[in-house]
């Protein structure tokens, strides 16, 4: 197995907001108020039965987005994804069954690593980018660096912890193409229509990545 690359499209994305929707008419006004704030993917996750019908919403409706789907757990998901447009997955662990839909479709698959075993597992199938979660409760970037030394090649797209006041930290990092979080797109903001303020996180967001690699 080698899977396809991610690291082209985070590489374009290096703000990989994680996106919980709750209802289908949700998923084209919170993609448009990411991209008026300058950010152009979204993982929109598998943790609601409406995540296929968001993905599609988004692909279809609001192109200039990179739409992926996130928390995708067993191939059935990865195949639906797939189905309704998703241009990559994201896992929280790393499973086979995922990877291989995700390989013979050609589709890049970040699969969530927490350990050196993980790493190993996930190396095998060909992945060069993985999602390092929860990067802030299992130790940061120090523990990445860690990780670094026996696995130098790895590329690393942490999420869970991440903010506006660390996401530099992690980006300045040459093995960190792309971070990802939900601090722009909270539930909360998405379920009251709160569209303009994620308007105005995503573009600090954005600003802030400007500013340090101008
Ligand atoms: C997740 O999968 O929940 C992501 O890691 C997002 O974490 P965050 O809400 O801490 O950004």
């Amino acid at each position: 197995m080698k899977l396809e690359s991610a690291l082209p499209l985070l590489r374009q994305n290096p703000i990989v907001p994680v996106v919980v929707l709750n209802r289908v008419k949700d998923a084209v006004p919170t993609a448009l108020a990411l991209l008026e704030g300058g950010i152009t993917s979204a993982e929109v996750t598998f943790r609601t039965p409406v995540a296929g019908a968001c993905i599609e919403e988004i692909a279809t409706k609001v192109p200039d987005i990179t739409v992926g789907a996130g928390t995708v757990v067993n191939k059935k998901q990865a195949r639906e994804a797939i189905n309704a447009g998703a241009k990559f997955l994201v896992s929280p662990g790393c499973c086979r069954k995922v990877a291989k839909v995700a390989n013979s479709l050609q589709v890049p698959l970040l699969p969530g690593v927490a350990s050196p075993t993980d790493i190993m597992h996930v190396l095998d199938w060909g992945v060069d980018v993985v999602k390092f979660f929860p990067a802030v409760a299992l130790g940061g970037l120090p523990l990445v660096k860690a990780y670094l030394g026996p696995f130098p090649q790895l590329k690393v797209m942490p999420t869970g912890g991440i903010s506006l006041d660390n996401m530099g930290d992690w980006l300045r990092h040459p093995n960190v193409p792309a971070v990802g979080g939900s601090w722009m797109c909270a539930p909360k903001l998405i379920e009251s229509g709160s569209f303009s303020e994620i308007v105005r996180l995503s573009r600090e967001a954005t600003e802030k990545v400007k500013g340090f690699r101008s």
